[in-house]
């Protein structure tokens, strides 16, 4: 397995671009499901496992790809399977995007159903109830979601969100974007991803209006085709090198972003005292001589995303004060606190809610972590801790963030992936 390992104590600073969004990419891909019609052409496609996953699902059901430096092609004109399995569901839990389109096209999917997640349990009776809304029976069988049209298509409903849901949106807009007659989608996830994914559907031919507002209107079409699309950046990657340059007292600029898609995660840095300069597609943070203590709640877009809100806590360890952060998504996504206690960070928690006693001097020990958000945290932890930090099962990181050791290393860090060995 890999580790890194980290010496903590270097100032960042420079310049560094933004990937693009793994979690645009994967709702994405799963779109070129929908039509036979033609080859896609899709840029700014991060190099990351969960992608490479997806490819390999795509794969499997009998579509053509390729993947080279950043740049997807996929034609799904000759697919041989309908059927996501367990093998590859359980690697990725975003696998479930292919039971929209997938149901749109053929009247017919089986989907494994997802396990447990490191944070927590992750139903997903809203994909499955946008589904029966459109018209689809649906049932669990052996492990399996089997979803199939009545009639020959689907048909365009009104449906509900009882929760903002990013993953029930992608997957009912995909299944709507071809069903007959018009579908609304009310309380619909507003995160800068559906809203990617609908300019993708947009130009494949699909008719899509109120992007960008919690309604969602979708008069169906007959026929979409395959396109060429430039993918959004990673607005979790560039807010965690924001966070390394603020936690290491740098100063960074990301570039080839969008500021707005940012800004819950920008005004938490100025309250927190450091300098936010924004120039066309690029961020600037420059560090406070003391940074400021600054409570955050991790809700949906365009709040504080909970995607950040590990990263954040490894920043107010280095607070002059106490901060307090709350996770309203995931009411169990804390498994980072005892590891960043073990570096030496003070924090108490409470059900889904965190108090960070800062600052804290931190010392490296080695450290791990069973999700990838988690990872990063310990990844910034180990930038200001004194001595080496090794970070372990680096595998999660690998997940979401394309080439971050990398990254880091050419803001300054002293950072190096290694092999090692666990203990059977
Ligand atoms: C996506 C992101 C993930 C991010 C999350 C919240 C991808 C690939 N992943 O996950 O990184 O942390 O949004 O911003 O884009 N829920 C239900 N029933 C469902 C579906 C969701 O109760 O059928 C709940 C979830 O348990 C959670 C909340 O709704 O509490 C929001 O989850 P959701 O937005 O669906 O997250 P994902 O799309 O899985």
């Amino acid at each position: 397995m890999d580790k890194l390992v980290i010496r903590g104590g270097k100032r960042l600073g420079g310049t560094i671009a933004a990937s693009g969004s793994k979690n645009s990419a994967l709702p994405v891909i799963a779109a070129t499901l929908l039509t036979p019609d033609g080859t896609f052409v899709i840029d700014r496609i991060p190099d990351l496992k969960d992608v490479r996953t997806f490819i390999q699902l795509l794969g499997y059901l009998g579509a053509s790809t390729s993947f080279e430096n950043n740049r997807l092609t996929v034609c799904s004109s000759q697919l041989q399977s309908i059927e996501a399995p367990y093998e590859l569901v359980k690697k990725m839990r975003a696998s479930i995007y292919v039971l929209g389109p997938l149901l749109a096209r053929f009247g017919h999917t089986r989907v494994s159903l997802p396990g447990g997640c490191a944070f927590g349990p992750r139903p997903v009776d809203l994909h499955i109830m946008a589904m029966e809304k459109l018209g689809a029976t649906v049932t669990i069988e052996q492990g399996f979601i089997d979803a199939r049209v009545n009639g020959s298509r689907l048909r365009g409903a009104h449906i509900d969100f009882p929760i903002s849901s990013v993953g029930a949106t992608g997957n009912a807009l995909m299944a709507a974007v071809t069903a007959e007659g018009t579908t609304v989608l009310e309380n619909a996830a507003l995160e800068p991803e559906i809203e990617c994914l609908c300019r993708f559907l947009q130009k494949m031919g699909a008719n899509i209006s109120g992007i960008g507002t919690t309604t969602l209107v979708i008069e169906g079409v007959d026929r979409l085709t395959a396109v060429g699309f430039d993918n959004i950046f990673d607005r979790i990657e560039a807010g965690t090198l924001l966070c390394a340059a603020a936690i290491t007292g740098g100063s960074v600029t990301v570039t080839g972003t969008v500021p707005e898609h940012l800004e819950s995660v920008l005004e938490a840095f100025r309250q927190a005292g450091c300098t936010i300069t924004i120039k066309g597609d690029a961020i600037t943070l420059n560090s406070p001589a003391e940074l400021q203590p600054v409570d955050i709640t991790a809700r949906p877009y365009p709040e504080f995303p909970t995607d950040m809100q590990a990263q954040w806590m490894a920043l107010m360890t280095q607070a002059k004060g106490d901060s307090t952060i709350i996770d309203r998504i995931y009411l169990e996504r804390f498994n980072h606190i005892p590891e960043l206690n073990r570096l030496g960070a003070n924090i108490e928690i409470r059900d889904n809610w965190a108090k960070v006693h800062g600052p804290r001097e931190l010392t490296g020990t080695k450290v791990m972590s069973t999700d990838l958000r988690a990872s990063a945290c310990l990844v910034l932890a180990g930038l200001i801790a004194r001595q080496t930090t090794e970070v372990l099962r680096v595998y999660h990181l690998d997940r979401g963030y394309e080439a971050i050791e990398k990254k880091l290393t050419a803001l300054g860090a002293d950072i190096k992936r290694e092999k090692y060995q666990e203990f059977a």
